[in-house]
């Protein structure tokens, strides 16, 4: 298991705002760029034109994760604008093999998403074509949303496929991660955490930041 690492996702942030947003969320480990396309999920956000902006002014690594169709075909213009990771879903990825590696090659971290009714099985073989699996505890589309709980036995199936290959695989998860409910996500096995409405309402987010990691920490023992 990686090191505990803090994800701020900006969906819930001031979007006339955002480089001042960022900047808010130093001690952040990446900041969580959500793409949607208002196809793969009912949502609209940013491009690749906003999001290489940001990369520009970003004191942290841009994690994308982009939640659009075609992901074989859109998820490269990422790397070029600057992401130090990009994530596309497997339910929308053909070719999901050609595409890690296409990121891969071109510089960036590749990472699979999992929505909560894809189970991770399926993909045991491709861990290793992977440099982050992330599975999401909300459906897809918006911030704010309750935790599911329903998805704490896929990560620890993830978490024990991923000890079983030796692989060194993050496992991200994603949505109504909180004070709450990060505890349950690392025990469950995992590593990377992002919040959105959690470090985005609070009133000094970077704390919100620590805090969230110190509880991970705690949690993991
Ligand atoms: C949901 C997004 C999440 C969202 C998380 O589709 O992928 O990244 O911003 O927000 P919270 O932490 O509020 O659930
Ligand atoms: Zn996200």
């Amino acid at each position: 298991m990686g090191e505990i690492q803090i994800t701020p996702s900006i969906l819930n942030s001031d979007f006339a705002r955002l480089g001042e947003e960022v900047a808010r969320i130093p001690g952040a480990d990446w900041v969580h760029v959500d793409v949607m396309d208002n196809h793969f999920v009912p949502n609209l956000t940013f491009g690749p034109a906003m999001v290489e902006a940001l990369a520009r002014v970003s004191p942290v690594p841009l994690d994308a994760h982009l939640m659009i169709e075609d992901a074989d075909r859109n998820a490269p213009a990422y790397v070029e604008a600057g992401c130090g990771s990009v994530t596309f879903h497997v339910e929308a990825a053909k070719a999901p093999v050609r595409l890690a590696r296409e990121i891969r090659s071109a510089g960036a971290r590749a990472s699979m998403a999992l929505k909560p009714a894809t189970p991770v099985e399926p993909y045991e073989d491709l861990l290793a074509e992977l440099d982050m699996l992330l599975i999401m505890t909300v459906e897809p589309g918006f911030g704010g949303q309750r935790f599911l709980d329903l998805c704490l036995p896929k990560i620890r199936r993830a978490r024990a496929l991923m000890d079983k290959h030796g692989v060194e695989t993050w496992l991200q998860v994603d949505g109504g991660v909180s004070l709450e409910t990060i505890e349950r996500c690392a025990e469950a096995g995992a590593d990377v955490f992002v919040a959105g409405s959690a470090v985005y309402s609070a009133d000094d987010p970077d704390a919100m930041v620590a805090a969230l990691r110190a509880r991970a920490e705690e949690a993991r023992g």
